[in-house]
């Protein structure tokens, strides 16, 4: 089999391959460059940072990889537009944009000539995307790790959402192999988002036991979990999602707003921070359905060369 050709705007990577935004400081420099470098498109989770902190982290990317690279940011996320705006005049290549639906970033996506992706699960918001100007969209499941916007299956959106619009659609959630890319692309995806197996890559940048918890998973300890956000999320058992289902974890003691809408049952951002610093039970380990299936570590570039050969082999 072929790769289908991936066009984003002007942007056509060698591969029709993404890795997935991750907060918070999940998808960063290291693994970003890296998949650019493979030849994928690279994209930094940008919530939970400051316009200047993104700044930053664009730049150090840039320095590691002429590939396309991008930036995630999550609508919910109360510093959305600032965040935006640093992207833009960065010269970010492309912006995926979730969790909640910005029409504003529409006009700045074409004023600053970058493409904008928008990341639906339903054939209404793919179609609402496409007639404000998306450039592509990404169909995310309930299979996928972090927030999720629906809890059905990749197979079941995927169709919905290709039927419905005539941009690219990217396919994601619970992309693990080069036989499910396969499976994406006979359904009519242009293209996938993966963003757990990057996780268990050498450059990635969470602690070590964020990688082991991920690595000693079973399918029974993937879970739905609330997140203050207002939606659930996917994540990996552990204490804190304990507590969470005894309704025994503590208010948070400080609040810096960062989010439009909250509920303060916990703080989002401290739990994704304890996790990515190995604190994995005072913390939230955002994981897709199919993490248990992934066995090893490995640098992006032999990922890539895996899921090249998988796909080929079909
Ligand atoms: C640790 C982690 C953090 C994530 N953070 C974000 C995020 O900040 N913004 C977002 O739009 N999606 C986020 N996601 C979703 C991914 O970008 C991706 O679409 C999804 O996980 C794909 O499914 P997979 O992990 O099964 O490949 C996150 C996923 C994981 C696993």
């Amino acid at each position: 089999m072929n790769f289908p050709t991936l066009k984003i705007g002007d942007l056509i990577p060698r591969y029709p391959i993404i890795q997935g935004g991750m907060a918070y400081r999940v998808s960063t420099a290291p693994l970003v460059s890296a998949v650019a470098n493979a030849g994928g498109i690279g994209t930094i989770g940008a919530t939970g940072m400051t316009a200047d902190e993104l700044i930053e982290e664009i730049r150090q990317t840039r320095s590691m990889t002429r590939g396309i690279i991008g930036v995630n940011v999550m609508y919910a996320i109360r510093n959305f537009a600032d965040l935006v705006g640093a992207a833009i005049r960065e010269k970010i290549d492309v912006i995926f944009t979730g969790a909640g639906f910005s029409r504003d970033i529409f006009d700045w996506g074409r004023e600053g000539r970058v493409p904008i992706v928008s990341i639906v699960s339903s054939a209404r918001l793919a179609k609402m995307a496409e007639k404000l100007g998306a450039a592509a969209v990404v169909a995310e499941s309930g299979d996928a790790g972090g927030h999720l916007g629906t809890e059905r299956s990749t197979v079941e959106i995927l169709p919905e959402i290709r039927a419905a619009v005539g941009i690219p659609v990217i396919a994601a959630g619970g992309i693990i192999n080069g036989r499910d890319i396969a499976d994406m692309v006979r359904m009519g995806a242009d293209g996938v988002q993966m963003a757990t197996r990057f996780v268990l890559s050498t450059e990635c940048a969470v602690s070590d036991a964020f990688k082991q918890h991920y690595l000693k998973a079973g399918a029974e300890d993937v879970i739905l979990i609330k997140s203050p956000v207002g939606m659930p999320g996917r994540a990996l058992r552990n204490a804190f999602t304990k507590l969470m289902e005894e309704g025994g974890l503590p208010k948070p003691a400080e609040c810096q707003k960062c989010l439009k809408v909250c509920s303060r049952e916990y703080c989002i951002i401290e739990a994704l921070k304890n996790s990515r610093l190995g604190l994995i039970d005072q913390g939230i380990v955002f994981a897709g359905k199919n993490v248990h299936k992934i066995k090893d570590i490995l640098p992006v570039s032999k990922i890539f060369d895996r899921l090249i050969a998988e796909f080929k082999a079909v």
